[in-house]
């Protein structure tokens, strides 16, 4: 069953009703100013991070859910209603939610009214601008209120919903005509305020919670609304909020717009004042008079349709599945952006008062943006190097606004420093910046200790080496890339961090997926020494890259898969000889990825068992069979009931792993179909079991030992957004980003047809013609660039700011 619908041509996703399975919302923004909106207007917005500082409050888990927005509410005759439908959730005649890039509109009518609520955070501006445009459609003039209703959050979001003893008397404002100041904490160590004002005389205001509400009343049933009176409130104390009364009269056929601005305002810290307890306002009337007019709004909605243009014009794939373009060319590219603005902190299921930036997180997210903003993708790059610690460990999270190492959480999950040399291979396959590896970074952003990025990458492989198990495995510390695999936690205490606790080290637990990223990132990586003179740190690198191919094949292999890993006894986790949690994904996916077993077949062996024990109608599972107990020696994962999360769940994250690794053996029915699987745009029929959102992935579907197997949580945030396009769009599509060049090999089903990618790459722009009239799954015949034939796939820099074609034949 559907919600809605694709609406490409607008890349929009068009919801049609409001009572969606889950909320599906949208973000806003793309520099420091966020918002999420759901689908019924719900959400909240932040100024560059989440926990501290956050405007508008939002209650997760709530009872309805989805409590908490910019609400619009229409007394027309006494008929209240929201554009959004909820809160008060009237029936509305007709109801409409565009989800697009960067903005959503609802569009909405009731008894011959028609409002358009346009919602968006313009670029270059620290607001969320909504425009609502009132219509009269009946053949009667018509006379009725506009309410609007944000409820301002103190600040700090983990405060604001834990420390009410000094939450409830700190609520402060100002209103000055129009526009609602919260000032809450300003006049002490605050240098910001948030505004909201509207474009228009108005009728009355409110700014006091219970005012406005009355005091046992729900958001769906505010007394001020109802009794069409606004109360003039001053909040002193309790709960700020901003409501702006506007009384309309519309002939038959007339519209009106009413222009809102919810903005962050900073002031330096000699200019906090206009008088005596005065705010200084000047910043905030620049944003207000920004966006007053209609033409202001409209052209600050073309800048962000721009900026959309701008960015997927870099990879452009037309073929015969419309599905499978609107992923690749709008939703997958767009929720990649979104995970590099939010890395893990704010969504429907990340209440942003939790983790930073996961230094494994974004070193991945980094494959799924690289092309789109490069000089980001290089910043961040050095940001996440300076949270490594000399002796190649890393933290494993930072906080964005310090971008400090993360205490609590600490170091130790070996996998994290071999994802930075992942990332920066990457990077410098897409830009060439050969630079960027003398850039100096610190350790642990200590200055003093600065050393070149390559030095860093060297640490981190190194850390690999020095810290290898008896099977000459590495060893996995708290957990690898499965942080709730913790073979060395052994906790009894209910509550206790899986991640963090350790009580039982016996210094022998090894991770084989380890032992395959490590392999998979170490040619690159030596072949990044050989270009920086360092000619025998390489061929050093290739050896303990053979040396670990080795021990894979060795002690790695279980006879039909790739063993996980050995636990702290040294027995084997993920193997037949296990009673449960016999088969794992992960190593499956990254050893084959790296080549390992390829030549003796064993990969084909691994990947064939992956298919007839993992797969399952919605995608595969991490793991089979499912833990059904507890297992002191295996930590998190087997707290999770059978079927969900990492214990048996579909964990999106990995599909594309394997789905790769197909590729790497030539079986491009099989890639596609595993790709598929997840794939929101295919799933959107059965949204009614899936239940997020169909236009973004989902951290993890229930698997087939979960009662509700099928079902998604957690979308949006999740490095699945980058392991997609960078499968579909380097693997699958086969337009893989080398050191020298762009590599064309797809690998497809062989009914996939002929299809074209245009593709900007070093400031050249190619459209790639692909011909499979042979009905190939993989191999390159011929091509041609602008008509000269080229010898083997790659295509060479041009660099020449041109366009040029290049035809391609498969066969
Ligand atoms: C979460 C984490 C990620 C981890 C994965 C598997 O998505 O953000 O770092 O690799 O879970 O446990
Ligand atoms: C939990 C989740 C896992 C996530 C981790 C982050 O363990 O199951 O997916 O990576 O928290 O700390």
């Amino acid at each position: 069953m559907k919600f809605g619908y694709f609406d490409d041509v607008r890349r929009e996703y068009v919801i049609t009703r409001p009572d969606t399975p889950y909320p599906w919302i949208n973000y806003l923004g793309s520099e420091d100013f966020f918002s999420l909106i759901s689908n019924t207007s719900g959400g909240y917005c932040f100024y560059k991070d989440a926990r501290m500082l956050r405007l508008t409050r939002y209650r997760y888990n709530n009872v309805p859910t989805d409590a908490g927005g910019r609400y619009f509410y229409i007394n027309d005759q006494g008929t209240v209603w929201n554009p959004g439908w909820a809160p008060t959730k009237t029936p509305l005649d007709s109801y409409g939610c565009r989800h697009g890039l960067g903005y959503s509109i609802f569009g909405s009518s009731k008894n011959g009214l028609r409002a358009t609520q346009t919602v968006f955070v313009p670029i270059g501006a620290d607001c969320e601008v909504t425009r609502l445009t009132m219509k009269n459609t009946s053949a009667e003039p018509k006379s009725f209120q506009v309410f609007s209703f944000v409820e301002f959050c103190l600040w700090n979001a983990y405060d604001d919903m834990t420390n009410f003893q000094r939450n409830f008397n700190i609520g402060e404002v100002e209103v000055d005509g129009r526009a609602i100041y919260h000032k809450s904490e300003y006049r002490e160590r605050r240098n910001h305020y948030a505004v909201f004002g509207v474009n228009t005389a108005i009728d009355g205001f409110d700014t006091d919670r219970e005012s406005f509400l009355g005091a046992y009343n729900g958001f769906d049933r505010p007394d001020a609304v109802l009794e069409g009176k606004p109360r003039n409130s001053v909040a002193s104390g309790w709960a700020p909020v901003g409501s702006h009364c506007v009384r309309m009269t519309l002939a038959p056929g007339e519209e009106k717009s009413l222009i809102y601005v919810l903005g962050y305002c900073e002031n330096p810290e000699d200019q906090k004042w206009e008088s005596p307890n005065v705010v200084n306002k000047a910043p905030a009337k620049k944003l207000l008079s920004a966006f007053s007019t209609d033409a202001q709004v409209d052209s600050a909605l073309s800048r962000i349709k721009e900026y959309w243009d701008g960015l997927l014009s870099n990879f452009r794939l037309d073929s015969r599945d419309e599905k499978l373009n609107r992923m690749v060319n709008i939703w997958n590219q767009y929720q990649c952006m979104v995970t590099f603005n939010m890395s893990r902190s704010a969504s429907y299921f990340e209440s942003g008062i939790g983790r930073g930036m996961g230094f494994r997180d974004s070193a991945q997210d980094l494959l799924g943006f690289v092309h789109l903003i490069p000089s980001r993708a290089r910043t961040r790059i050095l940001d996440i190097a300076a949270t490594q610690m000399e002796d190649g460990s890393a933290y494993h999270q930072y906080q964005p606004l310090t971008k400090r190492g993360n205490h609590e959480v600490g170091s130790g999950f070996n996998d994290d420093s071999l994802w930075l040399i992942f990332g920066v291979i990457a990077y410098l396959k897409e830009t060439g910046d050969w630079p960027v590896l003398q850039e100096q970074v610190p350790f642990n952003n200590a200055e003093g200790t600065e050393v070149p990025l390559l030095e860093h990458l060297k640490r981190s492989f190194d850390h690999v080496l020095n810290n290898l198990g008896p099977h000459g495995l590495p060893l996995i510390g708290r957990a690898d890339w499965n942080d709730c695999l913790n073979l060395n936690c052994f906790s009894k205490t209910p509550g206790e961090s899986f991640q963090t606790c350790a009580n039982f080290e016996s210094g022998i637990a090894e991770s084989v997926f380890i032992a395959g990223l490590f392999v998979s990132v170490g040619p690159a990586y030596a072949e990044i020494l050989r270009r920086s003179g360092c000619a025998g740190e390489a061929e050093r690198a290739l050896r303990e890259v053979r040396n670990m191919t080795d021990a894979i094949l060795r002690d790695g292999w279980d006879g039909e898969w790739f063993l996980r890993a050995y636990d702290a006894f040294g027995d084997k986790v993920g193997s037949r000889e296990c009673d449960e949690g016999k088969l794992f994904i992960e190593p499956q996916g990254f050893c084959v990825m790296a080549g390992v077993g390829v030549k003796e077949g064993l990969a084909q062996r691994a990947l064939d068992s992956v298919h007839r024990h993992l797969d399952t109608e919605f995608g595969l599972v991490l793991n089979w069979p499912s833990y059904t107990s507890y297992r002191l020696n295996l930590g998190e994962i087997s707290s999770y009931p059978p079927g969900y999360k990492e214990n048996g769940g579909i964990f999106c994250h990995n599909n594309p792993w394997v789905s790769i690794a197909e590729t790497v053996l030539g079986r491009g029915d099989l890639a596609f179909s595993v790709y598929k699987k997840t794939c929101p745009a295919y799933t959107e029929q059965i949204s009614e079991v899936h239940r997020t959102e169909p236009y973004v992935y989902a951290q993890m579907i229930a698997g087939r030992d979960a009662p509700r197997h099928g079902e998604a949580k957690n979308s949006w945030l999740t490095g699945t957004a980058a392991w997609s396009f960078y499968n579909v769009s380097q693997f699958i599509l086969g337009i893989r980003p080398q050191f020298d060049g762009l590599e064309i090999d797809p690998c497809i089903p062989e009914d996939f047809g002929s299809f074209t990618v245009e593709r900007k790459f070093r400031g050249s722009t190619y459209r790639i013609e692909i011909d499979n009239t042979a009905g190939k799954s993989k191999g390159v015949k011929s091509m041609t660039l602008d008509g000269e034939p080229v010898r083997g796939n790659v295509l060479s820099v041009c660099g020449d700011g041109q366009k040029h074609v290049v035809r391609v034949c498969m066969g």
